[in-house]
């Protein structure tokens, strides 16, 4: 009797034993899962989005001479993601390159261009045409830099220009709601300066688009390495 008894508690405490397990295992199973929707959750807001950021023809055109030397450039911004508005403002354009062997690799024109806002699944231009000025204007960055300049005016063209655009992105995470502003560089690197090739066909020659890639430095100075200056792949 004794021990039927005791075989009836211990069959009894061996089912409660496996309730509470399971109970236990269920628990688990579910804070997991919860901690994986939360996650995910948090993921999903804080992912960064991106732009896709091109420069038509790869190329900044120089229309003009001495008196009215002008820069002309288009730059394309996508955004691939389906939901988000992304914001890119406060957008600064650097354009550098090195015009002869013997010469330092420079920023030698700076300028604004209008904010940016990128609806899901868009595309927006930014067209935007510069004059330059000889010597101290607004938008040669330093009047040591008039060798770049008369260079464009006389007509010359060079192949190893790299631009910069430096802006503040952020991305609209929910209706009415911004993400925290982040300092973004893209770098768009073997660009062709100067004056049109002259035979460009009509079709918009897809194979020239030079593609430009984010960079981590927010710098963005002729003190920098030369080799950092024209150089996208280097983070430094
Ligand atoms: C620039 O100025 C030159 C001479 O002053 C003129 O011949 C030329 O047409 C002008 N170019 C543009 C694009 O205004
Ligand atoms: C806008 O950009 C300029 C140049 O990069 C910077 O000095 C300035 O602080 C920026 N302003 C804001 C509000 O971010
Ligand atoms: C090379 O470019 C520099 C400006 O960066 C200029 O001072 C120098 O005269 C140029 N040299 C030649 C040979 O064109
Ligand atoms: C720019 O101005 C300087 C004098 O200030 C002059 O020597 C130079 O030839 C000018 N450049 C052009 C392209 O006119
Ligand atoms: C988000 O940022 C953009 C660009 O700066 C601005 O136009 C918009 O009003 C901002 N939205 C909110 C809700 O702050």
């Amino acid at each position: 009797m004794g021990t039927a008894a005791a075989d009836g508690g211990g069959a009894k405490s061996r089912i409660f034993r496996w309730i509470n397990a399971a109970r236990y295992v269920v628990a688990m199973a579910m804070t997991a899962l919860i901690l994986v929707m939360i996650a995910h959750a948090i993921k999903v807001v804080l992912r960064e989005r991106e732009l896709v950021v091109t420069v038509a023809d790869g190329a900044v055109t120089t229309i003009g001479g001495a008196t009215n030397l002008t820069f002309v450039l288009t730059i394309r911004a996508t955004n691939l993601d389906g939901r988000v508005q992304v914001y890119y403002t406060n957008i600064s354009v650097y354009l550098a390159c090195k015009i002869n062997t013997t010469s330092k690799a420079k920023y030698f024109l700076a300028f604004p261009i209008d904010d940016i806002a990128v609806s899901p699944d868009t595309t927006i231009v930014a067209y935007k045409s510069v004059p330059g000025v000889n010597g101290t204007g607004d938008n040669m960055i330093e009047p040591s830099l008039q060798p770049f300049f008369d260079f464009f005016a006389n007509g010359r063209t060079i192949h190893n220009a790299v631009l910069r655009l430096k802006g503040t992105l952020k991305t609209e995470e929910y209706s009415g709601h911004n993400s925290t502003d982040r300092t973004v560089v893209y770098c768009c690197a073997r660009l062709t300066v100067g004056v049109g090739d002259g035979d460009d066909d009509d079709d918009d020659d897809q194979d020239s688009t030079v593609k430009c890639t984010k960079e981590n430095a927010v710098h963005i100075s002729n003190k920098q390495p030369e080799s950092s200056i024209l150089s996208c792949e280097l983070d430094y």
